[in-house]
């Protein structure tokens, strides 16, 4: 397992490859400061500042060789202008001129990321290690890491291997780590208190038994904060069965849960002064003679009676459960993440989680957020005006929308009856994959959202950030 703390180091003045960061404006004044033989080597290999590039730039003595890049403003470095690099370039050390890395300090961690837990024998490479004289910052972006691992590592692994128990065991050691509570309720107990989970969940094997998961944590005091997930481990559709392609990978249906579980550990480990309470909604949607069906009604927790207009819209009827169940404590905020439908993925892509509020303050906090971890969000309408799309004809509520349309929309809409009216709310309809590898950010696998909410998270209840608020 990579040690992310040994990736970022305080620099010592030890020795280390330079890497020079140009962008356009700087680019000719900074090429005036280099030797003649560095300008005759850029301008041999066609160096321009204009695209994304980088080059080595010999020295004198063929192991003191530098880098040079291109960024787009030297002055407000993204997370992503080293990712390249850092998977690139040979084992070392290595440290910015002039420049703290700042926010590109994440993206030197996340370039490092590998999953090779299933290769027989994983390619090697060693670590490259940054420098950096601000050692106050490599906390933080370490622990975001970490973070981001643990969501990357949970969605990656087959759901053979990752039903609902083992995502039982993913809580029950970071609820270890860090003295939390741990509450597991399954069984009987879960088909009496938690009636959807276990009717998505009941057609699974005994061995990937449905369950909710919770992990409390904090003073009493402390302001209470939920964070709900979507845990599904393996959504073949149920009897609603899933075309092949559309199955392929929802392993990845749990990666609202990896997105909570990951933001619960960064809570506890930095200490922020909230009363943690994290729902883990964990069951394999599966197809046996037991599954529910299209046309059933099921009696949720809240008491509402929901139609099954398909079975392939789990993922809202185990929410509807957890997101009552942390209602019932009264927090101050709730927020939930979810692999929810695959209309937020029509409507804006796999790089853009569809974030849904109904309260404006927490939206803004989280689209700040985004903003300033380059973890991007957008913010959907939770339009009421299509509410009637989940009217059916025998029950309180359907759980798939009357028309193909706002399949994303009427998903939190579904949600939001199952919220305390006046709780403020936010719902990530998040990929929780990447179709394509970018720098820093591998094919897989991928935390989208995470470190937006965890920003919004350290605003709000961060007493040494509270001052950085505008
Ligand atoms: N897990 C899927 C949503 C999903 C599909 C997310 C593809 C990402 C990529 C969810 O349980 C689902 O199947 N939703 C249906 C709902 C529909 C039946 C109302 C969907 O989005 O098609
Ligand atoms: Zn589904
Ligand atoms: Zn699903």
């Amino acid at each position: 397992m990579t040690d992310y703390s040994d990736l970022i180091q305080p620099d010592k003045g030890q020795d280390a490859r330079p890497i020079h960061l140009v962008d356009k404006k700087g680019y000719d004044e900074w090429l005036k400061g280099r030797n003649a033989r560095e300008r005759a080597h850029l301008a041999a290999v066609g160096f321009k500042p204009d695209a994304y590039v980088h080059a080595i730039l010999p020295g004198d003595d063929p192991e003191r060789w530098a880098v040079v890049t291109t960024v787009a403003k030297v002055e407000e470095l993204s997370a992503w202008c080293l990712a390249k690099l850092a998977q690139i370039l040979p084992e070392g050390r290595y440290r910015v001129e002039g420049h703290q890395p700042g926010k590109a300090l994440f993206g030197w961690l996340s370039a490092q990321y590998r999953f090779d837990a299933y290769k027989s024998n994983p390619p090697t490479k060693g670590p490259r290690v940054l420098l950096t004289t601000d050692v106050a910052a490599i906390a933080p972006a370490v622990a975001e890491m970490r973070a981001t691992a643990l969501v990357r590592d949970l969605v990656n692994t087959p759901a053979a291997d990752m039903g609902p128990a083992a995502i039982e065991k993913a809580a029950e050691r970071i609820a270890k780590a860090h003295g939390a509570k741990l509450t597991v309720t399954k069984g009987e107990a879960l088909e009496q208190g938690y009636p959807m989970i276990h009717a998505v969940g009941r057609a699974a094997a005994k061995h990937h038994a449905p369950r909710l998961i919770e992990i409390e944590w904090g003073k009493d005091d402390h302001p209470r904060v939920a964070l709900v997930g979507k845990g599904i481990s393996f959504d073949s559709g149920g009897l609603d069965i899933k075309p092949a392609a559309g199955m392929r990978l929802m392993k990845k249906d749990m990666g609202g849960a990896a997105h909570v579980l990951a933001l619960a550990e960064l809570v506890m480990a930095s200490g922020l002064p909230v009363r943690l309470h994290c729902l883990v909604a964990a069951a394999e949607n599966a197809i046996s003679a037991d599954a529910f069906r299209p046309g059933d009604v099921l009696k949720s927790r809240k008491g509402l009676t929901v139609e099954i207009g398909n079975t392939d819209a789990e993922g809202r009827l185990v929410l509807g459960d957890a997101l009552a169940r942390a209602g019932e404590e009264k927090p101050e905020l709730i927020v939930d993440f979810a692999t929810l439908t695959g209309a937020a993925r029509t409507a804006l892509g796999p790089d853009l989680p569809a974030l849904y509020a109904n309260d404006d303050s927490l939206a803004d906090d989280l689209l700040k957020g985004g903003t300033d971890r380059d973890d991007p969000l957008w913010r959907m309408p939770l339009w009421d005006g299509y509410a009637d799309l989940l009217e059916t004809d025998i029950a309180d509520i359907g759980n798939a929308g009357s028309s193909p349309f706002a399949g994303s929309i009427t998903a939190a809409l579904f949600l939001k009856r199952f919220v305390p009216d006046g709780t403020p709310w936010a719902h990530f309809d998040t990929f929780a994959w990447r179709p394509s590898a970018k720098p820093g950010r591998p094919k897989g696998g991928a935390a989208l959202g995470l470190r937006a909410a965890w920003a919004m998270l350290q605003a709000r209840y961060d007493r040494r950030k509270k001052g950085d608020r505008p």
